[in-house]
């Protein structure tokens, strides 16, 4: 039997926004509430775990409860070892956040090499030993987040019950195994697998890439507390909107992104240091932002040839007020991968 569902679960299942590193931080996050609806709160991007015993105030800065006024967060960990976990999941708890997620789903080999992320899969015993530990020591509940396993889609297997051992607050799913990245399709057979075998309330993530794909899952899976929502929903920030019924024109969404970009723009101005780490920031974000437009591939070619704020400025500006076309009905995996040239 599941768990009674939390309080914010109780009713309509929440839409998450999930964690990217390098995209969503705390005033992608705040910009991202103030401007679209429908998203009742995110997991942050990981913070690896540190040695010793004190956290360094730099490392919890995008955690800042000041910094996230706008939409709640849970703050994500990257680690394997127990007290290192702890000593941030405290400094976290410190902060206010009664919940913390800990991260059993980065698949870069970097990370995966040294037995964190998803690269603690195939370790039962590990993850027991670690459980163990922390759950009674940090504090704060926890969450996880994880793959089906890091070289196979079976060694979840080995992990769900035990999970249900441990008092946890909800597990994320995402259907793909560690070493296949993001290439091939979430595995929603599996998914719907692990999700018979936790007694914990279980979250889906992967592949939601439009109202479609969303409805689908939702007649498939009614049972799940909460929908994670990552690339397609950075790329189509009207996601959520369109999922709770929204109906919005194309002139709407031309105009509101416009202001959504612009915003952002120039809070990164703000605290950035220097142009060029500005000019990066905005190109990483375009390779998400000109997806869900037919004329995509066009704007982020010439914003990737920019050198400065103002040269990327004038590129949107001009694409915003006359050029940008969106496209209603995008073909399925569209707003999941880098544009290319046909597209
Ligand atoms: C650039 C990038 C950075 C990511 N960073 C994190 C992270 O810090 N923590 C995490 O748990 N997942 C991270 N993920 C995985 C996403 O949260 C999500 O699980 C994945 O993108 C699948 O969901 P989607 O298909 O809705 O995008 C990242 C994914 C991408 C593409």
């Amino acid at each position: 039997m599941k768990a009674v569902p939390s309080k914010d679960d109780l009713g309509r299942q929440p839409l998450i926004l999930a964690p990217l590193r390098g995209v969503t931080d705390a005033i992608f996050r705040t910009t991202f509430a103030e401007c679209f609806d429908g998203v009742a709160h995110a997991v942050a991007p990981f913070i690896s775990t540190v040695r010793g015993s004190k956290v360094k105030p730099k490392l919890l800065r995008d955690m800042l409860p000041e910094r996230n006024a706008h939409l709640p967060v849970i703050p994500q960990i990257l680690g394997k070892d127990p007290e290192e976990f702890v000593t941030m999941a405290r400094a976290l708890f410190d902060l206010g956040y009664d919940t913390v997620n800990w991260n059993l789903g980065c698949p870069y080999p970097m990370v995966a090499k040294k037995g964190r992320g998803s690269g603690l899969l195939p370790y039962a015993d590990r993850i027991a030993t670690f459980l163990h530990a922390v759950i009674p020591a940090m504090g704060a509940r926890l969450s996880i987040k994880t793959r089906l396993g890091r070289f196979s889609d079976n060694e979840i297997d080995a992990l769900l019950p035990l999970f249900n051992t441990f008092p946890l607050r909800e597990v994320i799913i995402h259907p793909r195994t560690g070493v296949q990245m993001y290439t091939g399709r979430a595995d929603r057979d599996r998914f719907g697998e692990c999700f018979a075998l936790s007694r914990h309330p279980v979250v889906y993530n992967g592949d939601i890439d439009s109202l479609a794909t969303f409805t689908k899952l939702a007649k498939r899976f009614p049972g799940v507390s909460g929908w994670m929502l990552g690339r397609g929903l950075i790329a189509n920030p009207f996601m959520a909107e369109e999922i709770a019924g929204a109906v919005l024109t194309e002139e709407d969404r031309v105009v509101r992104f416009h202001h959504f970009h612009n915003l952002l723009m120039a809070r990164y101005a703000a605290v950035l240091s220097g142009p060029s780490h500005l000019v990066q920031r905005m190109k990483g974000l375009w390779q998400y932002f000109g997806r869900p437009f037919a004329n995509g591939y066009q704007v982020i070619k010439r914003i990737h040839k920019t050198r400065y704020p103002d040269q990327l400025k004038a590129v949107t500006e001009r694409f915003f007020t006359d050029e940008a076309r969106w496209q209603s009905d995008p073909p399925e995996g569209r707003l999941l991968v880098p544009l290319k040239k046909a597209s």
